[in-house]
């Protein structure tokens, strides 16, 4: 499909579609599926064969059937409620501006966003997000192929500050990876660096692998005492996944 043509009257529509996102996702409490929607939509870049990436093919029946798309259904069907509100804004500007609100709504960093996005009605192929079950390797196989560096990787896991996992669409024990999952901030790190397991919290392999690396774990270090370097480096690390294959027009 054409690319939207960004001008007056689309920023127009930008700002206004943030305002009905911000209210959605605080009235439904719904952040952490929104974030999970945006990473998953852009996630599947393929940086050497520029194919994937944040287009709202997502929303395509057999996208949404891809296992590790469990349960976002749920969000492609609230984003319906602001497309039906904001019909020229494309479903890849629509996806990706819901991430960007849900970390803003919840206290993270403030996350530039560069509307003009094209959506496509290809689902992109099944296997290109990573498995929770493996190790930092397969982490670095599936975020070097989008074109992202160790810290990306690190950083952008930080969005486990939000949510849970749920035991009927991924197979993890519905935990939370920290005590306030509504609130975005650094305690993924803080929780990721004490040893063993925290009763009634989540540590998925990936997240451990993180600690367990001798690259990631300084990330891991330093955001967990420095939520401000946290911040800054999300935002920047938020805004590159958000920007996968996309030239601003
Ligand atoms: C949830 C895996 C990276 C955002 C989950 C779940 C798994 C998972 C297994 C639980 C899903 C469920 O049962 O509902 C991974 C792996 C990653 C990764 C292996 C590799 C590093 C990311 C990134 C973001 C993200 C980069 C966003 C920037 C989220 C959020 C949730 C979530 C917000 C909670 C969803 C909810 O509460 O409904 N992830 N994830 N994840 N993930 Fe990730």
């Amino acid at each position: 499909m054409d690319a939207p043509v960004v001008d007056a009257v689309y920023l127009r529509e930008i700002d206004k579609t943030r305002r009905d996102l911000r209210a959605l996702i605080s009235v439904k409490s719904c952040a952490p599926i929104m974030l999970r929607l945006a990473w998953h939509d852009a996630g599947t870049y393929d940086a050497t064969r520029k194919t994937g990436g944040p287009n709202g093919s997502i929303k395509t029946k057999k996208e949404l059937e891809h296992g590790a798309n469990a349960g976002l259904d749920i969000a492609v069907r609230l984003c319906e409620e602001v497309k039906a509100k904001h019909p020229k804004i494309t479903y890849a500007d629509l996806y990706q501006l819901a991430g960007i609100v849900a970390v803003e709504v919840t206290g993270g960093p403030s996350i530039d966003f560069v509307p003009g996005r094209k959506d496509s009605l290809e689902s992109d192929e099944e296997g290109r997000l990573p498995d929770a079950r493996q190790g930092a390797q397969h982490l670095r196989d599936v975020f070097y192929r989008m074109g992202l560096s160790d810290k990306d990787i690190v950083a952008l896991s930080g969005a486990h500050t939000l949510g849970k996992a749920h035991k009927e669409r991924s197979g993890f024990e519905s935990l939370p990876w920290t005590t306030d999952p509504l609130k975005f901030d650094n305690s993924y790190f803080v929780e990721l660096m004490k040893k063993g397991e925290s009763k009634g919290l989540l540590k998925l392999p990936t997240d451990k692998s993180l600690v367990e690396d001798p690259k990631f774990r300084p990330y891991v270090e330093l955001y967990a005492k420095d939520e401000d370097a946290f911040f800054t480096d999300y935002a920047a690390s938020h805004k590159k996944l958000s920007e996968l294959g996309f030239t601003p027009p």
